[in-house]
């Protein structure tokens, strides 16, 4: 039975917390690296609020102006017999389910970089932590008013992202939260935010992911800095339980994430949507960005041995530990501040011809203008 599927979850769900919370009484930070990481992360907050342009109206039939490309089952028999009535539906459920989890998961990572502040042995890892923590939290805010004031359509948490927020939360291993939640978590967000700010029309959601991907970037930087020298250190059996997590958490990312839930609510048939899902172009190029941004962390944080290596294989991706992940993530920085700059310029002209337009007659509109000046459309 079809369910509209627009009712906010409600309740907590409670997840045990694994590990101590460590004090430390050496306030003389030292580590350079992870000083200028919270620099960066203190100085590049912003604020959702005023930042992004919530009065521009989206399509309600289209919320994100999906292409059909990425459109899981679109370009089947299966699609081609659904009437317009429904593809509305598919697309609207899909914007929902995919914001829903991104919601989800970043709620997910509010938790884990609170865990962190606490877990973390050193003064400079928890300072910048507590970065991520505000920025994890206006995540939250932003796909939360996309969801609730633009999409309206809600899913609640899928079994996938449900079971390695799980692991990666109750683990009582400091360094297994980082390796959940800032490698395999933070590379599904990359994979996901990359395709909603490269691929989708409507501006509204470009704009929001090209902000928070900025944001990622740097919580990547983090977990790659903090688990290097690490994981340097570890038995070949300690190193060899933090592979079986790893290769666990790539097997479940590249397999559950094709909107299972979505597709048994839809009712088209849900084992051959899942099936086509797999599939589909849109599918093979979440995997590519995912794998673009996991593999080559994984080889930088010394998590690369014969055994890892193998399993990489197995799933198709080896090859990506060629691409370098330092670039990747400059990339993503340079294009949040290339969109901010765009946006900016094409605000002011418009605060130009509006004051141009008002000079002589009323002071209102320049009033109005400075106020919104911090806001790019
Ligand atoms: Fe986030
Ligand atoms: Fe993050």
């Amino acid at each position: 039975m079809k369910s509209d599927a627009t009712a906010e979850p409600a309740g907590n769900w409670a997840v045990p917390l694994g590990g101590d919370a460590l004090f430390t009484w050496d306030y003389d930070a030292g580590a350079e690296q992870m000083l200028s990481l919270y620099s960066r992360g203190k100085q590049r907050q912003w604020d959702a609020e005023t930042r992004l342009d919530w009065g521009h109206e989206v399509d309600p039939d289209n919320p994100l102006g999906l292409p059909d490309t990425f459109i899981w089952i679109a370009g089947t028999p299966l699609w081609e017999r659904l009437p317009e009535a429904e593809r509305i539906t598919v697309r609207r459920h899909l914007a929902g389910w995919l914001y829903s989890q991104f919601l989800h998961g970043e709620q997910g990572a509010l938790v884990c970089a609170a865990k962190v502040v606490q877990t973390v042995p050193d003064i400079a890892s928890k300072f910048y932590a507590a970065t991520q923590v505000v920025d994890e939290a206006r995540h939250v805010e932003a796909y939360q008013r996309m969801l609730h004031d633009k999409i309206k359509v809600h899913y609640p948490i899928s079994a996938g992202l449900r079971g390695l927020l799980e692991t990666t939360i109750g683990d009582s291993r400091w360094d297994i939260t980082y390796l959940g939640m800032q490698v395999m978590i933070e590379g599904l967000a990359l994979a996901s935010f990359s395709i909603q700010r490269d691929r989708m029309r409507d501006p509204l959601a470009r704009a929001l992911n090209a902000y928070v991907l900025q944001d990622e970037a740097r919580h990547v930087a983090f977990g790659r800095l903090a688990l290097r020298d690490y994981y340097g250190q570890l038995s070949t059996a300690e190193l060899r339980e933090r592979e079986d997590f790893a290769v666990e958490a790539c097997w479940v990312l590249r397999d559950r994430f094709a909107g299972e839930d979505m597709w048994r609510n839809l009712d088209y048939g849900a084992d051959e949507c899942v099936a086509l899902a797999n599939r589909s172009p849109g599918q093979r190029e979440f995997r590519r960005r995912l794998f673009t941004r996991i593999v080559p962390t994984l080889k930088d944080i010394n998590l690369f041995g014969p055994r890892m290596r193998e399993a990489l294989r197995e799933l198709g991706v080896l090859g990506f530990s060629r691409v370098d992940g330092a670039e990747t993530s400059a990339e993503d920085e340079r294009i949040a501040d290339d969109i901010a700059a765009l946006e900016l310029a094409v605000r002011q002209r418009e605060v130009s011809a509006a004051v141009a337009r008002g000079a002589g007659s009323d002071d209102a509109g320049k009033d109005d203008a400075g106020k919104d000046e911090e806001r790019p459309k």
